[in-house]
């Protein structure tokens, strides 16, 4: 694992906008996108480049379910808003979240993700170690699936509806193994409240119980921090930039 901790985000940022850059260098990019406030700085970045995303694809890691593409908290709404109104990408998948048809669903997502294999995966962290929707317990061998969130993550995430009770209680997600077939994965992690989880997925035993210490197996996994994120780590590889 390669650990790159940066002064600000907007730094950090900017070094994996410059892995946006290299990836599109390939004729038919395939990217893995994810949301939450962590990439929201990258995607900032990117909607005022110039890069040109017109023959690659997106496929985002997960989706709410229960919510419509045009529910203003749904993943589909937040990636037109941050990043495809701006940026026209070739294909976009996201889960569809009113798909209640869960077989078809995930059966229709792992198709995807086999025609469209991913050259960079994007990915944050919760706070108790979850990656897309995998919540702490996930088999590290799981493929698309339909997750019952934790009440951790309802909690955290909550501040994005009215109120608790509006938080979707499931989701669609990309599984562990879906993510880890990825050719190069960034996990971004950005201040304090990051830094005990990303210790203990850096540095702690790899564990289902805390769903993001697989990477420490992934052959191509680059990690970038910011300075609050990465005051636990005593890791001495890690590049200060
Ligand atoms: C959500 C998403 C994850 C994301 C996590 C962290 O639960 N499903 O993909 O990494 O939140 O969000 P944030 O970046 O806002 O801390």
């Amino acid at each position: 694992m390669n650990i790159h901790v940066f002064k600000n985000k907007i730094d950090a940022s900017s070094y994996v906008l410059k892995l946006f850059q290299e990836t599109l260098e390939k004729n038919t990019a395939n990217f893995g996108l994810a949301t939450g406030s962590t990439p929201e700085t990258l995607y900032a970045l990117l909607r005022q480049s110039d890069l040109d995303f017109s023959q690659a694809s997106a496929i985002n890691l997960d989706e709410y379910f229960g919510l419509s593409a045009d529910h203003p908290q749904s993943y589909a709404y937040f990636m037109k808003k941050q990043l495809f109104n701006d940026k026209p990408f070739k294909h976009t998948f996201i889960p569809n979240g009113m798909n209640r048809d869960t077989k078809d669903e995930i059966n229709s997502y792992e198709k995807i993700l086999h025609d469209h294999p991913i050259d960079l995966q994007i990915l944050g962290i919760g706070t108790n170690g979850h990656i897309g929707f995998n919540e702490p317990g996930t088999d590290f061998h799981s493929k698309t699936h339909l997750v019952e969130l934790t009440a951790s993550t309802i909690n955290s995430n909550k501040r994005f509806f009215e109120d608790a009770s509006q938080v979707p209680t499931h989701a669609y997600s990309m599984g562990i193994e879906s993510i880890m077939n990825a050719k190069k994965i960034v996990l971004m992690a950005f201040g304090t409240s990051k830094a005990d989880i990303i210790a203990q997925a850096l540095e702690g035993h790899i564990t289902e119980n805390v769903p993001a210490s697989i990477l420490q197996k992934h052959p191509n996994t680059i990690v970038v921090l910011d300075e609050a994120a990465s005051q636990t780590l005593h890791n001495s590889s890690i590049h200060h930039e």
